[in-house]
């Protein structure tokens, strides 16, 4: 193992040598060495409780010992083939996912990346539909790649190029924010029926799909209400448009109650992405989806890395430990523990505007009580928790939500540690954002 770095040295390497958009949280980064559980350790051995877990992927915990294990036998046994020779950990993988899914969804492209699992899809219901128009929501994140960035539609998140053809925009279900400028109690859905005016005016009438993130992460964990997917399905198809849920931060039990986030909306998507908590920290990505769906792209695609035995067989040890270690229950306890502890807090702090999400994706939008974004105070907190040992994320389109979501391991003790340090930064920065 080589030895860390000097802090500052390290920073200046890393702007000499990576790319400038690749951006740190923090304007006075730590040196991260360390990961166990749901801690984080930097260079002078101090610890972090991590609420973050590496942007919702590390959902059973750093270094987990025994999903570890099954990396390094793995990795001693067989690295790599490639997916056009016969290997097992790939196979079994494929068969956990068809057997965790919802429905008929039985059929998967293993990819290293939620961007890449997103390609698949929207590449998987075009050739499928023989259709190409795909419908999006306002505040999405879809992933990097062309494509992906297109259907991303944080303004944040797009780069300035030419986007990918064929792509068009739904209103989002963003009640704190709504676009209809209603309120829960007096609102008949427009934001789901929006699709139906997207595809009127906006496409041929017959577009090949609509992805969604069940509840949006980088947004903000913006959250549909209940009958939000229900009304979108059957829009969809009455015009014969496939769905994708995109699960790469909702999946894998982090919603507590369901293995998939769309499952709490009790929405049967025909197609599902998947990535970050599949690997809980080693590159994997997926997309599944019914049989007659995959079974109309007959051409032979491949992924060099996808499938590899040993992010596959890492992968199936992380559903077999979030399943074994009742990590869901887990998730739903503890989350809703954290969602109570939330509300209590914004009850001393008006800028907690909105408090949101489910299981162990909860998100706390910032603003002043003309609903300003509370940008700079965002980025405070989030600052000053890390400086008392607490990382939270940020996120939304103006970076005023604090994100929340941690290891389904975490226990309620370390809800109490993040709420207190939550609460010392909140006192500095209310007072500054009130007068
Ligand atoms: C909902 C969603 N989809 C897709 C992606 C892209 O995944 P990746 O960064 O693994 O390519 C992300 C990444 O944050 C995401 O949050």
């Amino acid at each position: 193992m080589t030895a860390p770095s000097n802090r500052e040295e390290l920073k200046k390497r890393r702007e000499k040598y990576v790319v400038p958009g690749v951006k740190q949280l923090y304007s006075d980064p730590p040196q991260i060495v360390k990961g166990k559980g749901q801690f984080l350790y930097d260079e002078t051995g101090r610890e972090y409780l991590d609420m973050f877990a590496g942007i919702v992927t590390v959902s059973v915990g750093h270094c987990h010992p025994k999903i570890t294990q099954r990396t390094i036998d793995q990795l001693q046994q067989l690295q790599h083939t490639s997916t056009v020779f016969m290997t097992q950990p790939m196979v079994d993988l494929a068969e956990k996912l068809a057997e965790i899914s919802p429905g008929d969804l039985s059929k998967s492209f293993i990819t290293n990346s939620g961007t890449e699992a997103n390609e698949a899809a929207i590449r998987t219901a075009r050739i499928a539909s023989g259709r190409h128009e795909v419908i999006a929501l306002e505040h999405s994140y879809h992933g990097e790649s062309h494509l992906a960035s297109t259907l991303t539609a944080n303004h944040n998140w797009r780069p300035e190029i030419m986007p990918a053809a064929g792509v068009v925009f739904a209103a989002n279900a963003y009640c704190y924010r709504c676009p209809f400028k209603k309120t829960p109690d007096n609102c008949s859905l427009e934001c789901a029926k929006d699709v139906e005016r997207v595809i009127q005016t906006q496409t041929s009438g017959k577009p090949a799909a609509m992805i969604a993130e069940p509840i949006q992460g980088v947004g903000g964990a913006i959250t549909p209400p209940d009958d939000y997917f229900k009304e979108v399905k059957r829009i969809l198809e009455n015009y014969g448009v496939l769905f994708i849920a995109d699960e790469v931060q909702t999946g894998f039990g982090r919603t507590g109650k369901h293995m998939f986030g769309i499952s709490n909306w009790g929405v049967q998507p025909d197609i599902m992405t998947m990535a970050k908590g599949l690997g809980n920290g080693l590159p994997i990505g997926a997309m599944i989806t019914r049989p007659e769906v995959a079974d109309k792209a007959q051409k032979q695609q491949i992924n060099t890395f996808g499938g590899n035995p040993v992010s596959s067989a890492t992968a199936v040890a992380v559903i077999e430990t979030i399943l074994e270690e009742k990590l869901m229950d887990n998730a739903c306890v503890v989350g809703e523990y954290l969602l109570a502890g939330l509300k209590d807090l914004q009850k001393s702090f008006p800028i907690m505007a909105d408090v949101r999400g489910k299981g162990l994706m909860l998100g706390v939008e910032l603003a002043d009580e003309k609903k300003v974004p509370l940008t700079a105070e965002t980025a405070k907190i989030v600052e000053m928790a890390k400086d008392n040992g607490v990382i939270i994320g940020k996120g939304g389109l103006w970076g005023s939500v604090i994100r929340i979501k941690p290891p389904l391991s975490i226990t309620k003790e370390n809800v109490d540690t993040c709420l207190k340090v939550l609460r010392k930064s909140l006192e500095v920065v209310s007072k500054v954002a009130v007068g």
